[in-house]
């Protein structure tokens, strides 16, 4: 039912194909897409010439995590009756809208992207930074504008590339002077960002520090009896610190039961709660949420043939959408029209 409350939307929303997709991203954005997909026009992207920003060396392994992350995508509960579920490689407009965007910002922007910085920082660059890689707000501006897209669930982290994208949509808008292009909301889960197991940074896809969305129970157990506490909190009875603490803060992302997490909490700080009672407590949250996807994933891996279809009918319905996007576009620029006929 669509009213002024809560009008439709157009979601997009992707992931880059660099490996099994985990936790991190079941809380920061794929709940949200399964909850979305109802009430609004959601597009989901296979990142995959996006992931080769940085991952040239390894394209292979590129292409076979577009199948992976797209089984992830079916297990968690995306459904590609109401979803679009398509792959960013099979659609010529968003590379070509790319080198056309490239024209509407400046290096040094790019260079001062939040995100660009850190992932730089990350990845160990130094002065080595693909042009590709630099360039890839440019690219996810295409992405997302070549769908008209206004709503955009991802992980704070993505906060910045947003920001970019709306200032190149403002930019083509005065360029064409249309209002062609909308400009896009970010919408980030309010748990923020999930660390690792071991508290340090936030759960990555390279860092061994993840619980995949494959993890079996006795690799959920093992993990979360990993998981970082209160150094301090040495015996039940002391008083234990919440605020850092990794169990509390995945009961927080993963626990329905907030009274019971607010008892727990009160009674941890007091003393008497003991780290085996939390991490129990977790290992069999965590437990549950995964042992449906798993098996619903196990299922349809059996099928490739089945995700493979998916993926056609998805990219064939994106492709329409995406070059009727560049086409408007470029005609409002008034450039580029020549025909060329059969
Ligand atoms: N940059 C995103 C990530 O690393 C993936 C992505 C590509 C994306 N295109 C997008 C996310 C468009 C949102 C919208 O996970």
């Amino acid at each position: 039912m669509s009213s002024n409350k809560n009008p439709r939307s157009i979601i997009l929303t992707g992931d880059r194909t660099t490996g099994a997709l985990h936790l991190g991203h079941y809380v920061g954005s794929l709940r949200n897409r399964v909850a979305l997909q109802h009430q609004h026009d959601q597009y989901v992207l296979l990142a995959d010439s996006q992931a080769l920003t940085d991952n040239a060396h390894d394209p292979k392994k590129i292409h076979r995590y577009v199948v992976e992350v797209a089984l992830d995508y079916l297990a968690v509960g995306i459904d590609p009756a109401i979803s679009t579920i398509c792959v960013q490689s099979a659609l010529p407009a968003l590379a070509e809208l790319t080198v056309l965007y490239l024209n509407f910002v400046t290096v040094a922007r790019l260079e001062r992207n939040p995100t660009i910085k850190d992932e730089i920082q990350a990845r160990g660059f130094g002065r080595d930074i693909p042009a590709g890689f630099l360039c890839y707000p440019a690219s996810q501006a295409a992405d997302i504008t070549a769908f008209k897209a206004t709503l955009v669930p991802v992980g704070d982290d993505q906060a910045p590339i947003i920001e970019q994208t709306n200032e190149i949509v403002r930019r083509l808008n005065r360029q064409t002077g249309k209002a062609l292009l909308p400009e896009a909301r970010a919408l980030i889960p309010a748990i923020g960002r999930l660390p690792g197991v071991d508290g340090k940074a936030k759960m990555s896809k390279s860092q061994g520090d993840a619980i995949p969305l494959t993890a079996s129970d006795a690799e959920i157990e093992a993990a979360v009896r990993r998981m970082y506490t209160d150094p301090n909190h040495l015996r039940a009875s002391d008083p234990g610190q919440v605020e850092g603490n990794v169990v509390f803060l995945y009961l927080d992302a993963f626990d329905d039961d907030r009274d019971e997490i607010a008892s727990l909490k009160e009674r941890y700080r007091q003393g008497g709660v003991g780290d085996m009672v939390l991490k129990h407590r977790l290992a069999f949250v965590l437990k549950t949420i995964l042992a449906p996807i798993r098996e619903r994933r196990a299922l349809l891996a059996r099928d490739r043939n089945f995700v493979m279809d998916i993926l056609q009918t998805g990219s064939r319905k994106a492709r329409e959408i995406t070059e009727n996007t560049k086409k408007e576009l470029l005609e409002a620029l008034g450039i580029f029209r020549i025909e060329l006929g059969p």
